[in-house]
């Protein structure tokens, strides 16, 4: 299966995944990497690895929907079975939602600790059990069909960086496994289930 991965930041998501596709029987492999700015560390990592890479700044479109179209459009050029975003801090909109099958990771039990501050968020509340959730995209904000979680114990002294740290650890072998078992065996969605695996009959 053709991957696009899209991030924002540090891209250890994403050399989890280029990790695992070096080896041939993962079944994927990443045929570009997306980001919506400069500078970060995934794009240099897209680099040492020699994955083609561009980058879809939102200030360089006239409107938000100028950019999503612009994104679908150097998306599309890679032909993509799966678009991965891995620490990719944009809301996906339409244009690319219509056009591929998107899976998205986040670091908390959704529907718990939605957005943009999941780690910080559950920190503040206090619970003492988090985790992280793989899942489709559709046009909400980690709204998506859940397909994988696993939960992380919070440790008494955690701030964000060590709690994210730990999740982290945990959401980069999911979030590989997820893709992997997608790529290799396909998968079917009946409303907010996903169920891997070639479609029965
Ligand atoms: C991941 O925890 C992801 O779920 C969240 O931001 C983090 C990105 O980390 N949205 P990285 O860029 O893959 O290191």
């Amino acid at each position: 299966a053709r991957l696009v991965v899209l991030v924002s930041g540090s891209g250890t998501n994403l050399q989890a995944l280029l990790d695992a596709a070096a080896d041939e029987g993962y079944g994927a492999r990443i045929v570009a990497v997306g980001a919506d700015r400069d500078g970060i560390e995934g794009l240099a990592r897209a680099e040492r690895a020699g994955v083609p890479a561009f980058v879809e700044r939102l200030g360089d479109h006239p409107s938000r929907d100028e950019w999503d179209r612009a994104l679908a459009a150097r998306i599309a050029e890679h032909k993509p079975d799966l678009v991965v975003c891995a620490g990719f801090m944009k809301i996906i909109g339409e244009p690319v939602l219509s056009a591929f099958p998107v899976l998205n990771t986040h670091p908390a039990l959704l529907p718990s600790f939605p957005g943009a501050h999941g780690v910080r968020d559950a920190l503040a509340y206090g619970v003492r059990v988090t985790g992280c959730t793989v899942m489709l995209a559709d046009a909400g904000v980690d709204t998506g069909p859940i397909i994988a979680q696993e939960a992380v114990r919070v440790y008494d002294g955690d701030d964000e960086q060590t709690l994210h740290e730990r999740i982290k650890a945990v959401e980069r072998g999911l979030l590989v496994d997820t893709v992997g078992r997608m790529a290799r065996e396909g998968w079917t969605v009946t409303g907010r289930t996903v169920r891997l695996g070639r479609a029965a009959g």
